[in-house]
């Protein structure tokens, strides 16, 4: 995108599972590596991996993204790689994540002090306050991943979830998405409203949810400016993330 011009601002997915064997993403380093050349295909120039959060309890998986990093460079994949962690938190265990951040169990996104939070699907607004304050109260930033894919999800949810300090990211693959249409409604009314602040794949395999990207960002510029489209794909993560 032409209005992009400072070296922070690289088109990204802050939501991809990429980091192989550890989640129920990519299965091997070989797939992993396809899904990447993909993605740079769809215009990701960086991502950060989030594995789910039981991935840290089982595997070494800082020691498998750094191998998937250098396979990447290796095979010159053009795609800047950080690790960060998708979190599914509740109010029974927001406190329990909160130990496993302090702890260095899960890490944050990159190096900032965002977390990509996940809530099971008929979480109502106030348990979401409650996990984001707490969050908010340990020097945390949340960003509440896909929230588009939650029915309750409509403009004032949004609201009231920002307001309260969280940040917000949907699929990119919902924007123009040409499924049963809710996903594409609840997408595009959080776009309309400006309440979208990154864009993820949430990708996880080659043949499940693989990484796509250009159709939704073709969308959004055509649909709501290449000024907001910058902001999501690109701006934003370099001003949050890095
Ligand atoms: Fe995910």
């Amino acid at each position: 995108m032409g209005i992009i011009s400072d070296t922070k601002d690289r088109i990204t997915d802050i939501h991809i599972h990429v980091v192989p064997g550890v989640d129920d993403g990519a299965r091997t380093l070989e797939e992993a590596c396809e899904m990447l050349r993909l993605a740079a295909g769809e215009g990701i120039e960086r991502v950060f991996a989030t594995p789910h959060d039981a991935a840290f309890l089982n595997a070494d998986v800082r020691a498998v993204f750094r191998r998937l990093r250098q396979a990447v460079i290796a095979r010159g994949i053009p795609i800047e790689l950080h690790l960060g962690c998708e979190l599914r938190v509740s109010a029974q265990t927001a406190a329990r994540c909160l130990r496993g951040l302090a702890d260095g169990v899960y890490p944050t996104m990159g190096d900032s002090r965002c977390v990509l939070l996940e809530f099971v699907f008929d979480t109502p607004l106030e348990e979401y306050l409650y996990c984001i304050d707490l969050m908010r109260g340990a020097g945390y930033t949340p960003i509440l991943a896909h929230l588009e894919r939650y029915a309750q999800a409509d403009p004032r949810f949004a609201e009231a979830l920002r307001g309260a300090g969280a940040l917000v990211q949907i699929n990119a693959g919902s924007i123009a998405d040409e499924g049963d249409g809710e996903l594409r409604r609840r997408a595009n009314l959080l776009l309309s409203e400006g309440l979208v602040d990154f864009l993820g794949t949430d990708a996880h395999r080659m043949d499940r949810r693989p990484p796509r990207f250009r159709t939704g960002t073709d969308a959004l510029r055509r649909l709501y400016g290449e000024e907001y489209a910058a902001l999501v794909s690109a701006r934003n993560p370099g001003k949050y993330l890095l």
